[in-house]
Parts: C-alpha cells; sequence; structure tokens
C-alpha cells in the first residue's frame, strides 16, 4: 500500500555534466520499474540541468537543503520557492552531515520542513543516532526528538507530503549497515511515535526509508522488513550501475 522510494544523495559530487551523464545512464536502467518512486538530489548548482535531464524520465529532484524564507537578504540562502522553480519536486532536510557540521537543530529543521511543505514540495525528514548514543541506548529518546521536533506543528493534513528517513550516523559512508532487525526495530518505533503524534491511519500511510551504507547487495534485506519502505542512498547512488541495483530490488 506505501509505494517504496528509492533516493539518491549525491551530496558534494558530481559536475554538471557527470550529473547529466549520470541521468541519461540511470534512466534506461530503471525505466522498465514503474512500483518504486525514484529521486536523485544533486548539488544546487546541477538541480535545473538534472530536472531538464530527468523531464521524460521517472527520476524526479531533489535539494538536499533549504532555508525557510521565501526572499530576502540572507546572503547564500536557496527558499524552497526557488527549488521548486529550479524543478524539485523534493527536499532532504535534517541531513547528519547538516546537523553535525552545519549547526542544524531540531528548530531549523522544523522551520525549513514547514516552509518546504508549505511551498508544495515534499519533505525527506532525516532522523538518526550517533554511534555514541547507540551504545549509551539513547538511540529511541533521540529519534523521538528529532522526530517529534521535525513535526512540531505540522498538521495531520501535510503529512502526505513528508517522508522520514531513519540514517543511523554509524552506518552513513562507512560500509557498516544496520542489520535488517537493526533498522526495522527504529523504523517500527518511528512508526508507532507518529501514531501517537497523529494517528495510526497517517502512520500506516508514511514512508519510512533507511539510509547507512545501502547497497544492491543488501538493499532485499531491508526491503523485506515490515516498515522499511525504501532507501535513502549516498555512495551507491553516484554509479548508474549500482543505484540502478537498488531500484530494481524486487529483481
Ligand atoms: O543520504 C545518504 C546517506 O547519508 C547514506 O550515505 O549510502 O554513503 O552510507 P551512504
Amino acid at each position: 500500500m506505501r509505494t517504496p522510494l528509492i533516493a539518491g544523495n549525491w551530496k558534494l559530487f558530481k559536475t554538471l555534466a557527470e550529473a547529466t551523464a549520470l541521468v541519461d545512464e540511470l534512466a534506461p536502467l530503471i525505466s522498465a520499474v514503474d512500483d518504486v518512486e525514484v529521486v536523485v538530489a544533486p548539488v544546487f548548482t546541477a538541480i535545473s540541468a538534472v530536472a531538464k535531464a530527468a523531464e521524460k524520465t521517472v527520476i524526479k529532484v531533489a535539494a538536499q537543503d533549504c532555508y525557510w524564507e521565501e526572499e530576502g537578504a540572507f546572503t547564500g540562502e536557496v527558499s524552497p520557492k526557488l527549488l521548486k522553480d529550479a524543478g524539485c519536486s523534493h527536499v532532504i532536510i535534517g541531513h547528519s552531515e547538516r546537523r553535525q557540521y552545519f549547526g542544524e537543530t531540531e528548530e531549523t529543521v522544523n522551520r525549513k520542513t514547514k516552509a518546504a511543505l508549505k511551498a508544495g514540495l515534499v519533505v525527506l525528514l532525516c532522523v538518526g543516532e550517533t554511534l555514541a548514543e547507540r551504545e549509551s541506548n539513547a538511540t529511541f529518546s533521540v529519534i523521538k526528538t528529532q522526530v517529534s521536533g521535525g513535526l512540531a506543528g505540522i498538521p495531520a493534513s501535510d503529512l502526505a507530503h513528508v517522508v522520514i528517513a531513519y540514517e543511523p550516523v554509524w552506518a552513513i559512508g562507512t560500509g557498516k549497515t544496520a542489520s535488517d532487525a537493526q533498522a526495522q526495530e527504529v523504523h517500527a518505533f518511528i512508526r508507532s511515535l507518529v501514531a501517537e503524534l497523529y494517528s495510526s491511519s497517517e502512520a500506516d500511510a508514511l514512508r519510512i526509508l533507511y539510509g547507512g551504507s545501502v547497497k544492491p547487495e543488501n538493499v532485499k534485506g531491508l526491503m523485506s522488513q515490515a516498515d522499511i519502505d525504501g532507501a535513502l542512498v549516498g555512495g551507491a547512488s553516484l554509479k548508474a550501475e549500482s543505484f540502478a541495483g537498488i531500484v530494481r530490488f524486487k529483481g
């Protein structure tokens, strides 16, 4: 009942030429897949070129971040309205790299989420615990704070435009994937939390992605878990073949 979503986060990689070439290479490899939503997130400077290259394909485009104001004297920022204008349908908010290196807080994540929803973008809201937090048994409290903080004040009517991405920080770019059971446990927790914050029907409809060293070899096991509805892929999304292998997880 929940359409799987596979998103590729290209982070700070790919020139314009490389980004559009990747779309051109990826599109034919996944053209037969019609029951999985596919999103790629290039750097800001490549968004409109990638959106153009993806025009006649199933590939949708996300930004990796946004600001919460629509316009004004905010040097260096990009608003959701301008992301839409450039061809984005989705935006990643609260990625752990932004929380870790760029001072993202629950408050900024929440403001960005509200602004992006207002502009009509689908939000991929990222949450996840660090290794130290997992080892001190703080995983669930960290996830609770991040999910409830990110969604604070967001009405149930907007929840259909939110996707949560659970990315344990210790599994990002490390080659250490959470086991299927470890990921499922947190996904189930997030769904129960959303049921408490909203209702069980909203929680049942919510898509929750797993991120952290997802590859063609481990995606099947993750996707077979009851509460895992897709993946947010970093490294393996930078090559058409490996990303297509993840999109075609059904075989
Ligand atoms: O946004 C994607 C995640 O940070 C996962 O990255 O697949 O390279 O571990 P990764």
